[in-house]
């Protein structure tokens, strides 16, 4: 609905002054602007007077910074339409929590939603309006550097953590507490061929409809303020361009009405594509396929320059896009206080506060996962006399990266949190990230070998995940294996406490380490968690949102593949039957399966129990889960329930997460657990693309990872 205001604005307007509210540019045109570079960087080319008329611009934030910048624009602009300034707040702000890829490993959305909401109350008080958040990318090929922003490769797991964020973000009434919520990458941006940044997606539109697009879609339903088109080509033309992505199915299916911005010079990148000849016929493309912003393409700029010889179709799309852009402004309530309610004790008080840096590390609490724990060797008794070798240990590094506002330097690590816990503790590199000197590793394997336990803490640093990060090779750096493996010949427990943003190849690190941790990137507060991890005083409880695989060769490896005609007999080893879908120098089974994560308690699903085995599409399928908790310790964990469908008309894929719960059972105990899951969380793709539930047989499947289930039949009619 629009305003009187946006009304008169849209009237007073000249062709240009619209156009103006579509480019985006980073704040450097401005006096004392400055810049976040997160992509490469072209001047904008721009006389002074547009640059006051552009719409909006990224990467710039601080109260004092951000007011002077729009008081300074609004001295200059004719209408005095407000700036929205916009910023990649990915996992926090200043106060930094795990990356959303360990959010997604909580599998718990209260958890995301808090610190979607911290994050909003942070930013705002530092001037932002719009976060480039959330990204619900499915993701399946961790070579890609940005699954560490997705929260895996589930299209349910995704999609209630979607919906989770932009609540977070927004809030119920996007006040000035909360920002905007930008969905990325529109559209399947996760699935770029071989895992390489930038590249081609290639999948087909039923397989899109039912796998890539309900987390876009959830994020729409909970009333995403904005979208981002991707970087990709999808079905044969790129996002940017590609009108029936994005007018017949983001528009129309999907219903989305607010603004729809490109990424980082997305629109000019149409020459590059090869769909464009020049700046001007990419900014038609992309305005006919309804982008709102060109952001630092500048493409939309050329418009400026022809604005009097508009056609009128496009002098109609244009209005329709500006429109857009002055309702965001609105609903945001920059009319009626440009400033959003900013000032230096705000900001001062309410950024890194000791409640949210609380929230911060409960999440990562949260969200750590325990992968191996051989002779229960965790938890460790504070008293342990323990070696703490390895680059990640005494490195800010933890916060990972799309963290700009953290701060690595004045970030507790790993060891200074350890060493306040643990009076035995001593502590050696032992190698750098990639680099590592024979006396250094001598140096760690001599003070190792004088303790009884050894704490590796290894891994990748922050500027290897996040945007154009791929890696061809997804094990742990040559220096820190070569590192491990002389631990190792010192027949000690190993835990290894890894920290990285994405699936890595652990199979050797498996072999040589009595336990795992995977920590993520687990943010400002992340060193305390672990510490409290290792001692026992938190149970670990987070889960696999993405499948580890035994080896690069196995990507893409997910849970919920397809069936196929010649599946495999034997996935956790090799037979000689020739003929099946498998390979011939590795088993198909992951190291680690989706949903996987074990816990200090003793944890197991005894038994379930359908309510009714026979039901219809509209009804609710109830399961009652009875755990059962052997160990003298409480402990959380996650009720995961998938569904098949034994005969559908397309391929239906082996199992798919239809319903999860967090949950928590006290030691030496029995619970039970009711969870209720609509069926329409069952419905599928049709040929034609028509979303339904089918009548006929499935399979309910229930336990505490995708692997180890326990399965009854049921009937929808
Ligand atoms: O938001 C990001 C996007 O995810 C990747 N390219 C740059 C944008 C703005 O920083």
């Amino acid at each position: 609905m629009s305003s009187e205001k946006v009304d008169q604005l849209m009237q007073a307007m000249t062709i240009a002054e619209k156009i103006g509210q579509l480019i985006q540019t980073t704040a450097d045109v401005f006096p004392n602007g400055d810049a976040v570079v997160t992509g490469p960087m072209k001047s904008a080319n721009m006389s002074a007077e547009s640059v006051y008329t552009i719409g909006t611009v990224l990467g710039i934030s601080g109260a004092k910074k951000v007011k002077q910048i729009q008081y300074d624009y609004l001295q200059h602009n004719r209408l005095k339409i407000p700036l929205i300034f916009m910023a990649d707040v990915i996992h926090g702000y200043q106060t930094i929590f795990p990356i959303p890829l360990a959010l997604g490993a909580s599998f718990n959305p209260e958890t995301m939603k808090i610190a979607s909401q911290v994050a909003a109350q942070e930013s705002a008080a530092g001037g932002i309006h719009v976060t480039f958040a959330p990204m619900v990318d499915l993701v399946r090929d961790p070579r890609w550097g940005r699954v560490m922003e997705s929260t895996g490769e589930d299209p349910y797991l995704n999609s209630v953590m979607a919906t989770a964020s932009v609540q977070g973000f927004q809030g119920d009434s996007l006040d000035d507490h909360h920002v905007a919520a930008c969905v990325k990458h529109f559209a399947a941006y996760g699935a770029a061929e071989a895992g390489r940044e930038y590249n081609t997606v290639d999948v087909s539109e039923w397989r899109f409809k039912e796998q890539y697009l309900p987390a876009y879609q959830a994020a729409v339903d909970a009333q995403a303020a904005l979208v981002m088109t991707s970087f990709n080509t999808l079905f044969g033309v790129p996002a940017s361009a590609n009108q029936h992505l994005m007018r017949d199915i983001l528009r129309q299916e999907m219903a989305f009405n607010g603004v729809l911005i490109s990424d980082w010079s997305a629109v000019a990148e149409l020459i590059n594509h090869g769909v464009a000849g020049d700046h001007q016929a990419a900014a038609d493309l992309a305005l006919k396929a309804g982008v709102d912003i060109d952001m630092m393409g500048y493409a939309y700029a050329k418009y400026l320059e022809k604005a009097a010889d508009l056609d009128t179709t496009t002098a109609q799309l244009i209005d329709e896009s500006a429109r857009r852009v002055l309702e965001l402004k609105d609903k945001l309530g920059l009319f009626t206080d440009p400033y959003r309610g900013l000032d230096d004790t705000r900001e001062a008080t309410e950024i890194k506060t000791t409640a949210n840096l609380q929230a911060a590390q409960a999440a990562a609490e949260d969200s750590i996962v325990l992968l191996k724990n051989d002779r229960a060797v965790l938890p460790l008794v504070p008293e342990t006399r323990a070696a703490l070798i390895g680059p990640v240990a005494d490195s800010g590094d933890i916060l990972g990266s799309w963290s700009w506002q953290g701060d690595p330097a004045a970030t507790e690590t790993i060891k200074t949190a350890l060493s306040a816990a643990m009076p035995n503790l001593t502590f050696a590199a032992g190698s750098d990230y990639r680099t590592s000197s024979v006396r250094d590793l001598k140096e760690a394997v001599a003070l190792a070998r004088q303790q009884d336990v050894i704490i590796a803490a290894l891994g990748l640093p922050a500027d290897e995940s996040g945007e154009a990060t791929s890696l061809a090779n997804i094990q742990l750096p040559a220096e820190q294996l070569v590192l491990l493996r002389e631990l190792a010949k010192l027949n000690k427990p190993i835990i290894s406490v890894i920290v990285a943003g994405r699936p890595l190849d652990l199979t050797e690190v498996a072999d040589l380490s009595t336990a795992i941790l995977f920590a993520w990137f687990p943010g400002s507060k992340g060193a305390a968690a672990l510490s409290r991890i290792l001692l026992g005083e938190v149970n670990p409880s987070g889960k696999l949102p993405m499948t580890f695989p035994r080896s690069v060769g196995q990507v893409p490896i997910y849970y919920n593949e397809y069936r196929t005609g010649r599946p495999s007999t034997n996935p956790f080893g090799r037979d000689d039957i020739k003929y099946q879908s498998k390979y011939m120098d590795e088993v198909n089974a992951p190291l680690y399966p989706f949903g996987f994560g074990l816990s200090y308690a003793d944890i197991s699903v005894k038994a379930i129990e359908l309510a009714q085995t026979t039901v219809t599409p509209a009804d609710t399928l109830a399961v009652t889960v009875h755990l059962e908790n052997q160990s003298t310790i409480s402990g959380k964990t996650v009720i995961e329930c998938y569904t098949h469908q034994q005969v559908g008309e397309t391929v239906r894929p082996v199992k798919s997460l239809v319903a999860f719960e967090k949950v928590e059972i006290a030691g030496e105990s029995l619970a039970d657990f009711t969870i209720e899951i609509p069926c329409e969380h069952l419905a599928s793709v049709h040929q034609d693309l028509h979303q339904a539930v089918d009548s006929g047989e499935y399979q309910l499947m229930v336990g505490l990872d995708s692997d180890h289930l326990i399965t009854v039949p049921f009937t929808i009619e």
